[in-house]
């Protein structure tokens, strides 16, 4: 416990001096300039909290607080769950304090690692690192190694801001980011000095799924051995729900202050302000300036982010398979881990509920991988599908093949595979930069219904429907479309059904607020759940 709390204050201590540091006098800041340039790497919270955590005179003045507010790092620190990843399960407490209630996840982590054998001291220590602390602490496997002191700070602040936005070293550089030119560039552009590109619902999505999911280029894979012994777990994954429990530390593009291109008051910060959208709209098929702005601040884009997030979780759930199945011709003894496949088909003595769907595809007693990842999810755009039906089919019939599927064929099947999910990437760039209508809403709710309505009885597909449909019925709602208290008590009910709550305190543990997932799941009332959702579609359709 004391050990936390020293852990804690340390961290708040050098929070203050770094606040009290923040540069006054940027945009030409020599001294980052001066890190290493070999390659992209990760240069430490430290660095990007000195600008991020309080806006500076300097920048006020040339207009930038208008298009970020430059709080990012403290709100992160403040109030986001990543920047207590590390602290909930961080192993060097003292024995008596594991016992205190507030450090139930720390107790539960020095558990697992003692239930997977893992040695004690130096050995352990670095498997825990390689293997846990590469979610719980951010630690990226596919970039190179950072300096011992920006590990060491990285390692104490669990998901940092290079997680989500990229390795610093180029981006941070003087005439970079800092520059409010910098909005101008396109995604591909920002990508190549290091920075994603988050306000794209894919590559954003992409980035949490590596973690939320799993990403075994980057070491982050939990694995049924983990899962037997007590990981918690991990939840399906919709884009939005996850982004609001963050909770959100951005203005999102609607909330950004908008000046026409053609305003009188014209000024080289407005014009690049058009140029950002332009650089993440298809401002030309809006045409003019005025309808630009409408569109934009009239877009659902909260239900674009769950459908696009929803396909891009459907890919990685495929590349996973893919890639595991690839490792397996290497390592042949390295495949087949259980955790890939749905977990009810094997835990089925806990499955009380008689209402069960199995996929068509699917030989009675084969292990077939997890249904939330491997459903078609419906877009707006289907080009290229029938092509891609064919391979998942494919994929399907490799898994029934022989028990636990065919690695081989599998691996075999991976290149034709990823190319076809790459048409799909674009596919989905092309819907990204297209305003989404109320119209399209409604359409999208519509065949996510139908495609899903008999699948609703796998745990893990329900509560992902669950949170989509939420955050598209609640948009309309926003947009004045549909009255609150037509779908409230729904929400409410199906919240509480499947645990839908993510915005549990963030020093508390997950699993105060699901005991037992695997337990819910075999018993969760699935018909009740199944009429909640088909009545809040139903009630969004049947508005004009
Ligand atoms: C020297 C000060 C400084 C440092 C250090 C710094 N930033 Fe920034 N950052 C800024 C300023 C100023 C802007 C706003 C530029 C503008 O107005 O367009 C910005 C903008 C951003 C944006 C929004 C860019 C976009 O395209 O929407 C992100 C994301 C960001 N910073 C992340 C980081 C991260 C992560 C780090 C650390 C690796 C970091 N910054 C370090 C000053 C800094
Ligand atoms: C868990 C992932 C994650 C972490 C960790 C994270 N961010 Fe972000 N950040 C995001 C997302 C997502 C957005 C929103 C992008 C969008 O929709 O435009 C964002 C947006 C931003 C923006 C743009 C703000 C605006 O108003 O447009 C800045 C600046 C930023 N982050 C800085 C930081 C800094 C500094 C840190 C570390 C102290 C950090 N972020 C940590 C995910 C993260
Ligand atoms: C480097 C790994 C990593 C990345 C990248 C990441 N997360 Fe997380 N996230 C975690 C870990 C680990 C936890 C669990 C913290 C805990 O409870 O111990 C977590 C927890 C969360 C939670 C709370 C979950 C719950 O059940 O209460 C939300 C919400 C969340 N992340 C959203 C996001 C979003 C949105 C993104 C992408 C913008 C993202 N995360 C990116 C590692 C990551
Ligand atoms: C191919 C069959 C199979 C699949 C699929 C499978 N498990 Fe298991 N699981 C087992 C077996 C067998 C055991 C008992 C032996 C052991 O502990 O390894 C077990 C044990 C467990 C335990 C320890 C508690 C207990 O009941 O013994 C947990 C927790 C668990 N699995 C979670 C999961 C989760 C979560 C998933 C899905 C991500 C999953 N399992 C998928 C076969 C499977
Ligand atoms: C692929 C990423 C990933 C890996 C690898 C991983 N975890 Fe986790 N872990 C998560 C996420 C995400 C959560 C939160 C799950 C949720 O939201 O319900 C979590 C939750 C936990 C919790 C519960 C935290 C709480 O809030 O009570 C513990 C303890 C834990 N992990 C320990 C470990 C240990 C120990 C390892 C290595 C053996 C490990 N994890 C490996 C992603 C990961």
């Amino acid at each position: 416990m004391i050990h936390r709390w020293i852990g804690i204050l340390l961290c708040i201590c050098f929070w203050f001096q770094t606040l009290g540091t923040t540069r006054a006098d940027d945009l030409s800041l020599g001294n980052l300039s001066e890190r290493k340039t070999d390659g992209l790497g990760e240069i430490g919270v430290k660095e990007c909290a000195a600008c991020h955590s309080a806006p500076s005179p300097i920048y006020e003045q040339l207009k930038v607080t208008r298009f970020i507010r430059l709080v990012e790092a403290k709100e992160w620190f403040e109030r986001d769950k990543h920047a207590y990843a590390y602290h909930l399960v961080r192993q060097d407490l003292p024995e008596s304090d594991l016992e205190r209630p507030e450090n139930k996840s720390n107790k539960l982590s020095v558990e697992i690692r003692k239930r997977l054998k893992w040695p004690v001291g130096q050995v352990g220590d670095a498997m825990f690192q390689a293997k846990c602390l590469t979610c719980h602490a951010g630690v990226d496997l596919s970039l190179p190694s950072p300096s011992q002191e920006v590990l060491q700070t990285n390692l104490q602040f669990g998901v940092q801001c290079e997680a989500c936005h990229g390795p610093g070293s180029e981006y941070t550089k003087t005439h970079q980011h800092q520059q409010v030119s910098w909005r101008a560039k396109t995604p591909a552009e920002k990508s190549k000095l290091g920075m994603w590109d988050l306000a794209s619902p894919s590559t954003c999505a992409d980035v949490c799924l590596s973690c939320h999911l799993g990403s075994i280029t980057q070491g982050r894979f939990v694995s049924h051995d983990m899962y037997a012994a007590g990981h918690p777990p991990l939840p399906p994954f919709d884009l939005q729900t996850f982004l609001d429990a963050m909770p959100p530390h951005w203005q999102t593009i609607q909330n950004k202050p908008y000046q026409s291109a053609t305003d009188k008051q014209e000024t080289r910060e407005f014009a690049l302000q058009s140029e950002y959208y332009a650089a993440n709209y298809d401002l030309q098929s809006l045409g003019t300036t005025d309808k630009i702005e409408q569109a934009i601040k009239s877009s659902y884009d909260r239900t674009r982010r769950s459908m696009i997030g929803g396909l891009v979780a459907n890919d990685n759930g495929i590349k996973l398979i893919h890639a595991a199945a690839a490792q397996a011709q290497k390592e042949p003894n390295n495949w087949g881990d259980f955790s890939m496949y749905d977990c009810m088909g094997c835990h089925q003595e806990l499955s009380k509920s008689k209402v069960r769907w199995r996929p068509d595809s699917r030989i009675p007693g084969r292990a077939f991988p997890s249904n939330w990842l491997t459903l078609e999810h419906p877009s707006l755009h289907k080009t290229n599908a029938s092509n891609h039906d064919r391979l998942t089919n494919e994929m399907f019939a490799a898994f029934n093949s022989v028990p636990f599927g065919d690695s081989k064929k599998l691996a075999a099947l991976s290149s034709h595979h990823l190319v076809s999910l790459a048409d799909r990437f674009r596919d989905r760039n092309r819907m990204e930069r297209q305003i989404m209508s109320e119209a399209d809403v409604k359409h999208w709710l519509q065949v996510l219904l139908a495609d899903r309505e008999e699948k609703l009885t796998d745990y893990w597909v329900a509560k992902q429907t669950a949170w989509m449909v939420t955050v598209a019925v609640k948009e309309l709602v926003d947009h004045g479309v549909l009255p609150r208290n037509a779908i409230q008590a729904n929400l409410d009910e199906l919240s509480q059904l499947l645990s839908l709550n993510l915005q549990i305190p963030r020093d508390a543990s997950v699993l105060d607020a699901q005991k037992n997932t695997l337990e819910i799941a075999g018993s969760f009332d699935a018909v009740r759940c199944r009429t909640l959702i088909r009545e809040l579609v139903e009630t969004a359709l049947s508005t004009k």
